[in-house]
């Protein structure tokens, strides 16, 4: 399932490779907004998660969706069932591994194509959460079809996507200072970072307007561990498409490269600065 990824992502199997290394490289930031949502918005809404529900992650890499349920979540609050799906195997395994011994009652972690979720039933869940993934997929309108057919009436879901990426500005940033004439390093699905495009496919896959809200979130990722994490992510293996072309000395110039990028994006920013569309979708 796993190959028939978005084109514009930077390597064959990107998912892949990337499984492992996720929850550091991605800085937690995935997580932590997605933590953020849940006790800011999820938990505030009309239908907040409890014992009750049964919960979905679409597109959850390593769980995350399961681990920020966790973090913000009273132990006698975690969902009664919850589904995490993913479909690249080593980002289901990687869900699997850390959620072993998680709190959750009772989770299941799949290998499903959040665009076609066949042996998942109508009206099934209570909350269904898509998190910074919808951009990476080739047909995003099928899979919010998908998380429409499969949520409850009534039922809750949570969709994200970036507003500003900021490991994409600092990629570009240093790409400029090696070698500006070539092209610079292209992002899945941007069309997304524009207002209104989320809302819009999120319309275009059945959910009412009157039933949508979406609200804006930034992070600040200033801690010394992410930001190593995130400076390892760009200057790896994983973003070597920025650097098609290069000579051998033009390799040996990326790390310090991003290192400096780096650093003018937190003299900017007072950190590595990400923005975010939250959607949140009534059934
Ligand atoms: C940027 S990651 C986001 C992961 C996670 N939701 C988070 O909050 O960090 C995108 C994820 O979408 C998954 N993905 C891409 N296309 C998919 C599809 N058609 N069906 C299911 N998962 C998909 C990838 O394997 C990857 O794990």
């Amino acid at each position: 399932m796993a190959s028939h990824q978005h084109p514009n992502l930077p390597l064959p199997d990107y998912f892949s490779k990337f499984a492992g290394i996720y929850v550091r490289q991605t800085g937690q930031s995935t997580l932590n907004i997605l933590a953020d949502v849940i006790t800011e918005h999820v938990q505030t809404s009309v239908l907040p998660i409890s014992a009750d529900s049964v919960v979905h992650d679409t597109a959850s890499g390593p769980g995350i969706g399961a681990v920020a349920l966790v973090a913000r979540l009273p132990r006698n609050q975690l969902p009664r069932e919850m589904l995490v799906s993913d479909n690249n195997a080593m980002m289901v395994s990687a869900a699997q591994e850390s959620l072993q011994a998680s709190a959750l009652p009772h989770v299941e972690c799949r290998e499903l194509d959040a665009q076609l979720l066949q042996s998942v039933p109508d009206n099934h869940f209570t909350h269904s959460i898509n998190n910074f993934s919808i951009f990476t997929f080739t047909r995003p309108a099928h899979a919010v079809r998908e998380t429409y057919r499969t949520l409850r009436p009534g039922g809750l879901a949570v969709i994200t996507c970036w507003r500003r990426f900021a490991p994409m500005f600092i990629v570009h940033a240093a790409q400029k200072k090696i070698r500006p004439d070539l092209p610079l390093m292209p992002t899945p699905g941007p069309e997304f970072f524009e207002e209104g495009v989320l809302q819009q496919v999120v319309e275009e896959g059945g959910f009412a307007k009157d039933n949508i809200t979406v609200v804006e979130k930034a992070l600040l990722v200033s801690d010394g561990e992410n930001v190593a994490g995130l400076t390892a992510l760009m200057s790896g293996p994983m973003m070597s498409k920025a650097r098609e072309g290069y000579t051998e000395d033009e390799e040996a110039r990326w790390a310090e490269s991003i290192g400096q990028s780096v650093k003018e994006e937190v003299d900017q920013f007072g950190g590595i600065r990400f923005e975010a569309y939250v959607l949140l979708a009534t059934k």
